[in-house]
């Protein structure tokens, strides 16, 4: 075993400034893998994640975000722990969310979303992104710099979801301020300190939008809060308020830090690469696939996990029922098999879309297409208002001896800070 195959992922802090290395070598060792400190099986592999996700039947998503961490509260017995899992599902971190929901509540969760997520309202909401893009810019853009996180990327994503979901304009900034503080102490969650994956870090928002929506269910108006507070299963049924409430809240969990994360790795890697910068300027259509490829080459969500229920096979590796296996995206967007030269960014691929940075199955991201805009959004604009922008050397070190830093977590990967320097276009 090589030195860093051995390595703990978990706690090693050096992984989670560069997990890649680490993924490779387990990958070497075979695509779907035992490591050694918590009994985990990783997955590396593209087709074997694929195979993964895909497998609802037989693997769980009710440890997907926390693992191992806790530790599972029950012994597994038998080659189906079904019922041990049903029996204990309240006790796994964020039980209440549908990221960790199995068939048939997940179903429910999901059909409830789906109301939401309409091509018409995907499109109203892109009207005020493109808007929202300039108002950011405009808070920074007479300084020549900023740093990316904290004055663009992070209150864009916050804002973005607020308008998505019909929080009222007055009640915006109020979002901006809460999250945005609640941000800074929560990026630990997941991290290498093992903090507890399953402090809730919804309940704000599940508190404000419990009185948006039974305010609207008592006095129905014509907007997106109504259509969610009067949405109904597909069976017809009324849902509990609070059934509505999670799938929406939950947008805010899942769709700001990676798209923080994605928005400020795809600049820093234009800020790096001035060619990238050239092309995009010259040809906008190269937008998409360049977003395409930040997701494969530096995925947002690096880990996901899932839980053997019933004793099966990922590739040809056996799995018993009880098995944490932790599906690597980060790995399978850079496995040679599939991405050739996967270390390389590239704007030609072929196969740009097959990455999985958005998951697939049953669980596939709900908010892919937002993610998407986003980014579309903000780079046509940042080109759009900056003649130029290059990586700030003070910060960050000149050319041959550039430093970032990267959250400390073991199932995001971002950069703690990115600070660029710019020419405001006349
Ligand atoms: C670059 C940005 C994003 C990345 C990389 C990302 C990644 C993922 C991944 C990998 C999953 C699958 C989890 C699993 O199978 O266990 C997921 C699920 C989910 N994502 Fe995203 N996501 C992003 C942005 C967003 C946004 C903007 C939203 C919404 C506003 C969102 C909402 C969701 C929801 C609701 C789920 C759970 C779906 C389910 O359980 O059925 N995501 N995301």
């Amino acid at each position: 075993m090589t030195d860093i195959a051995s390595a703990d992922y978990f706690t090693d802090p050096a992984l989670a400034q560069s997990p890649f290395e680490y993924f490779d070598a387990l990958r070497e060792l075979g695509p779907v893998y035992r490591e050694p400190h918590h009994n985990v099986v990783v997955v590396t592999g593209h087709s074997e994640v694929i195979e993964a996700f895909k497998n609802s039947e037989d693997l769980s998503a009710v440890n997907a975000i926390g693992g191992p961490f806790p530790p599972l509260p029950f012994e597994p017995e038998g080659d189906d722990i079904t019922e041990q899992i049903e029996a204990h599902r309240h006790l796994f971190p964020i039980a209440e969310h549908m990221v960790v929901m199995d068939p048939p509540d997940h179903t429910m969760a999901r059909s409830l979303l789906h109301r939401l997520l309409t091509p018409k309202r995907l499109q109203e909401n892109e009207e005020y992104i493109w808007k929202l893009a300039d108002a950011q810019i405009d808070e920074f853009i007479d300084n020549g710099r900023c740093e990316f996180l904290g004055e663009y990327a992070k209150p864009f994503a916050t804002l973005a979801i607020t308008d998505l979901l019909g929080v009222p304009e007055e009640e915006r900034p109020e979002f901006r301020r809460i999250l945005a503080s609640r941000a800074e102490t929560q990026h630990t969650v997941g991290a290498l300190d093992h903090t507890p994956v399953g402090v809730n870090p919804l309940e704000y928002l599940d508190e404000k939008f419990k009185s948006y929506l039974e305010e609207r269910r008592r006095n129905p108006q014509d907007d997106i809060l109504s259509g969610l507070a009067t949405a109904t299963y597909p069976d017809g049924s009324t849902p509990e308020l609070i059934e509505v409430v999670r799938p929406a809240t939950f947008l805010f969990g899942a769709g700001q830090e990676t798209v923080t994360k994605l928005l400020s790795s795809a600049l820093r890697m234009l800020g790096e690469r001035p060619e990238f910068e050239k092309m995009l300027r010259e040809d906008r259509t190269l937008i998409k696939p360049f977003m395409e490829e930040s997701l494969r080459y530096d995925s947002p969500t690096k880990i996901d996990f899932r839980l053997a229920r019933k004793t099966t096979t990922i590739g040809d590796v056996d799995i018993k029922a009880g098995t944490v296996v932790m599906l690597s995206l980060a790995g399978a967007n850079r496995d040679p098999r599939k991405f050739e030269n996967p270390n390389e960014f590239r704007l030609d691929r072929k196969n740009l879309h097959d990455h999985v940075a958005f998951g697939r199955g049953l669980h596939t991201c709900a908010g892919a297409p937002l993610a998407r805009i986003e980014g579309r959004v903000t780079l046509n604009r940042l080109l759009d208002r900056m003649q130029d922008f290059n990586i700030n050397e003070v910060t960050h070190g000149p050319a041959d001896n550039r430093s970032y830093e990267y959250e400390p977590s073991f199932l995001l990967r971002g950069l703690t800070e990115l600070n660029i320097e710019f020419t405001p276009a006349p």
